[in-house]
Parts: C-alpha cells; sequence; structure tokens
C-alpha cells in the first residue's frame, strides 16, 4: 500500500476559528477525517502533520523522499501556509527529493493581497489546487490515486 503525506504548514492550526470568511468552519481535524476518508476509497495509506516550524515540514518533506525513493510513496499535499510565498528552503526540499507534490491552498490566493500572488512551491509542484475549500484536499488525493 502506497502513502499519501498531507502536510500543513502555520496557522493551519487554526482551522476552524480563523477567518472562516476566509477558510471556512470546517477544522483540521476535519480535514484530517476527510483525507482519511479519501485514502480509504483509493486504498492508500495517510500520513497527515501540522505544524508551525518551517524545518518540521522540511524533515516531513525529506521522510517523504525517502519513501518516494523506495517506490512507496503515492504523492504529497502540501499546504504551507504564508511559508509558500517565503520558503527558499521549501521549493529546495521539493526539488532535492523530486517529489510528486500537489500545492494546495483553501483560499484562492489569487484573489487576495498581492504578496500572496507569488509561490515558491508552483514551480516544483505538479498541479494546484486553490480557492475550492477545504474540499480541494479529497480532490487532489484523488488526483494522486489517478498517478
Ligand atoms: C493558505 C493561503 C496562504 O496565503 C496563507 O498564508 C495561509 C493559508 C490557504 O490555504 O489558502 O496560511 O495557504
Amino acid at each position: 500500500m502506497k502513502t499519501v503525506f498531507v502536510l500543513n504548514g502555520p496557522n493551519l492550526n487554526l482551522l476552524g476559528t480563523r477567518e472562516p470568511a476566509v477558510y471556512g468552519a470546517q477544522t483540521l481535524a476535519d480535514v484530517q477525517q476527510l483525507c482519511a476518508q479519501a485514502c480509504v476509497r483509493h486504498g492508500l495509506a495517510l500520513r497527515f502533520h501540522q505544524s508551525n516550524h518551517e524545518g518540521a515540514l522540511l524533515d516531513w518533506l525529506h521522510e517523504a523522499g525517502a519513501l518516494h525513493a523506495g517506490g512507496q510513496l503515492a504523492g504529497v499535499v502540501l499546504n504551507a501556509g504564508a511559508y509558500t510565498h517565503t520558503s527558499v528552503a521549501l521549493y529546495d526540499a521539493i526539488k532535492g527529493t523530486g517529489l510528486p507534490l500537489i500545492e494546495l491552498h483553501i483560499s484562492n490566493v489569487h484573489a487576495r493581497e498581492s504578496f500572496r500572488h507569488h509561490s515558491y512551491i508552483s514551480p516544483v509542484a505538479r498541479a494546484v489546487v486553490c480557492g475550492l475549500g477545504v474540499a480541494g484536499y479529497g480532490l487532489a488525493i484523488d488526483a494522486i490515486a489517478q498517478w
């Protein structure tokens, strides 16, 4: 059974209470459940994590990279939060591991402040899911299951 990593960056632990008009009312626990259901549908194992620390995200990407090298990874869904717009280190990790990865945003970042329009992740992502709310997580896993 191959594994899907779903990684969430800073402030995503606040889902449900953080700007509900932008991010919706569902919590990160709800998102984890949605991802678990999608993985069960496709016969995939799930690793689901959130951290407010860039280094923790890097460590999980490296771990996913090792699984990828061993042929045991289905893919990665990464919502890097604000690190999307700042992190050369995340870009380097994804490029350096060759991870098959979907960049995900709950909100439509292109309809928001201009500092959200640039992503360090997009050039090294296979696809970008953006603006579909938390439903995007399930759809990203559906796409990974087709790879
Ligand atoms: C986000 C969009 C980012 O710009 C923001 O910093 C986040 C969440 C989203 O899911 O819409 O923390 O990645």
